[in-house]
């Protein structure tokens, strides 16, 4: 969506803290040994008490309320009562939701306690890319030059990106115009990032694998060499300076 009134910017505010606040929660919550249904019910509990709706449930019937992938998965992992965390686990959470009209998205990869299975180097550098990448874009970038930017940065930490996965345009429904924001320069995409825009940036950085592939369940995605991927993401609007950064309460870069 384009920020017209101050009233949109208001809005996109408040459902951005929402699910900024519910994310940062449910990562102070995962600990050994509980289940990632409990986790999401945990989640859903706090998006019930401010009145917001589930993103993935309300707009793609999504089997949960927040996605959680562990380990090999990369993401929209169901959350389920047969998935207990362990110690060291690589864990996703993504927490997108509706509150009046309004949507938002946000995401991050974390390792849960001692980092036991050497994790956090892929972290660190999806933490930094996404970072360098957000505060390169302004109105009048082009959106593949941001892609070449997070494969460089990538490739410079020994990474590599995922092709098909992508950030989106978002603030009247989870996913709109422009809805590919890749990870790569995209040469055939000419479209510039526009002033006032409100977009989802995310990074899908990975070890091995350059392709998502579903699992038979019919969310869950992996990779197609394997490996491990971490995401963050962050819904900002496009100025033409620094954006702004509407889930920045999540606390990703902390
Ligand atoms: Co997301
Ligand atoms: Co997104």
């Amino acid at each position: 969506m384009s920020i017209t009134r101050e009233s949109d910017l208001i809005e996109m505010k408040k459902v951005s803290n929402v699910v900024a606040f519910t994310l940062k929660e449910m990562k102070n919550f995962a600990r050994p040994g509980i289940t990632t249904k409990h986790l999401d019910d945990f989640g859903a509990s706090i998006l019930k008490d401010f009145g917001a709706n589930s993103a993935p449930n309300k707009t793609y019937k999504f089997p949960g309320w927040t996605c959680i992938s562990i380990n090999n998965e990369f993401c929209h992992g169901i959350p389920s009562d047969k998935k207990e965390l362990t110690e060291g686990d690589l864990v996703n959470i993504d927490v997108s939701a509706e509150l009046n009209g309004f949507w938002s998205d946000n995401g991050a990869s974390f390792v849960l306690g001692e980092d036991k299975n050497g994790h956090q180097k892929l972290i660190d550098a999806s933490k930094q890319i996404l970072h360098k990448a957000i505060y390169n874009i302004k109105g009048g970038v082009l959106i593949s030059d941001i892609g070449f930017l997070i494969e460089t940065e990538a490739k410079k930490c020994g990474y590599r990106v995922i092709k098909n996965l992508t950030g989106h345009g978002i603030g009247r429904s989870l996913h709109e115009e422009p809805f590919e924001i890749a990870n790569f320069k995209d040469r055939f995409n000419r479209t510039r990032f526009k002033k006032n825009s409100v977009v989802a940036i995310e990074t899908f950085i990975s070890t091995h694998s350059n392709y998502a592939v579903t699992l038979n369940d019919g969310w869950t995605m992996v990779g197609n060499k394997g490996g491990y991927m971490a995401q963050h993401e962050h819904t900002i609007v496009v100025t033409d300076n620094k954006p702004i950064i509407l889930t920045d309460k999540n606390g990703i870069w902390n």
